[in-house]
């Protein structure tokens, strides 16, 4: 996938305004700082500008990316669902914004919490660049979400990429909350590590105790099947800009985002037969599936004597839901 032509123009006018060089440094400190999980002393990624503007440019369209698919999956098993109001909770630059502006352009009321003063200020610069009215138009606010802080329920909420930033003890305080402010759905976007799916997975339980449906990426509310040294992600592949492969001294055109993420919703989903949880295999006379399925995990076959399903088959990718035939 390609970023929207107005957020890749914004992004360039922000890159623009710093030096190139900086932006650079803060990239590959700021990479290696996620990679670690090893947070700055005062708790946090970020400690100037050029940290803000590198994860713009080096973050955003991966996060973006992500979040994207994520949210395309949820919409998918809601197709007459309509969100009209969204919650971000650790906005960052606005990346699940512009996201989900893209997937539900009648949204109408947008609120943004963040903590960092540099994100907000530039989120609101890349936003004012935007084509949609409402990523033009979203309120920030700046929140530290684990303190104290309030909102009105909201139909979409979404938390992307924040868990892993937060101190374990305050996880499970902090989701009971957003479940609390969530009206329909809730969506949750982890780093696609063992880590992130280990985040994803204790977030699925609790909302699952609290009476949410599971409608992406699992097929069923059960225990989730995977266990021992797997976990649950997909991935998302996005055109890295020129900008961005200076950025990254990369040369590469594209990079693939790993991700793990739950939907959770008040209302349940259309029914799907199971998840492609690997990329699917494609040999000389058949397709070998991975899936997850209500029944546990399943390896399927489709072989070219079975048309129709051999034809479905070949357009199935990785973290795509299998209709019930
Ligand atoms: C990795 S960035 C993700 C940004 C955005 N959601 C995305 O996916 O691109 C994490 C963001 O969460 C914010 N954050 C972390 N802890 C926070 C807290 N306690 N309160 C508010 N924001 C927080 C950080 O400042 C940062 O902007």
């Amino acid at each position: 996938m390609d970023l929207p032509a107005d957020l890749r123009l914004a992004l360039a006018n922000e890159l623009a305004s710093a030096p190139q060089k900086n932006v650079a440094d803060a990239a590959e400190k700021l990479s290696s700082r996620y990679r670690s999980g090893q947070a700055l002393a005062n708790g946090t990624f970020l400690h100037s500008r050029a940290d803000v503007v590198a994860y713009a440019a080096y973050r955003l369209p991966a996060t973006f990316a992500a979040i994207y698919a994520a949210l395309n999956e949820a919409r998918k098993r809601r197709p007459d669902w309509h969100p009209h109001s969204l919650l971000d909770a650790g906005s960052g630059p606005g990346t699940a914004l512009w996201a989900a502006s893209e997937l539900w352009p009648e949204l109408e009321q947008v609120t943004l919490l963040e903590r960092d003063d540099g994100m907000i200020t530039c989120g609101k610069q890349i936003a004012a660049h935007a084509r949609s009215r409402i990523v033009r138009e979203a309120v920030w606010q700046k929140v530290d979400l684990l303190g104290p802080w309030e909102s009105e329920p909201k139909d979409l909420v979404i938390t992307a990429y924040v868990l892993n930033e937060l101190p374990a003890s305050r996880r499970e305080t902090l989701i009971d909350k957003l479940w609390s402010v969530t009206a329909d759905t809730l969506v949750i976007i982890e780093p696609g590590t063992p880590a992130g799916y280990s985040h994803v997975i204790q977030t699925r339980q609790q909302l699952i105790a609290a009476g949410a449906n599971i409608i992406a990426p699992c097929p069923h509310n059960l225990p989730c099947p995977m266990a021992g040294n797997d976990w649950c992600h997909f991935s998302q592949r996005i055109a890295r800009t020129r900008l961005q492969r200076q950025v990254k001294q990369a040369t590469l055109s594209y990079e693939d985002e790993k991700f793990s993420y739950i939907a959770a919703s008040r209302t349940m989903g259309s029914p799907i037969q199971g998840r492609v949880i690997r990329h699917p295999q494609i040999r000389p006379g058949h397709i070998q599936l991975q899936l997850c399925t209500p029944e546990g995990l399943r390896s399927t076959i489709v072989t070219r004597k079975d048309k129709e399903a051999f034809r479905e088959a070949r357009d199935i990718a990785w973290g795509d839901a299998l209709s019930p035939r």
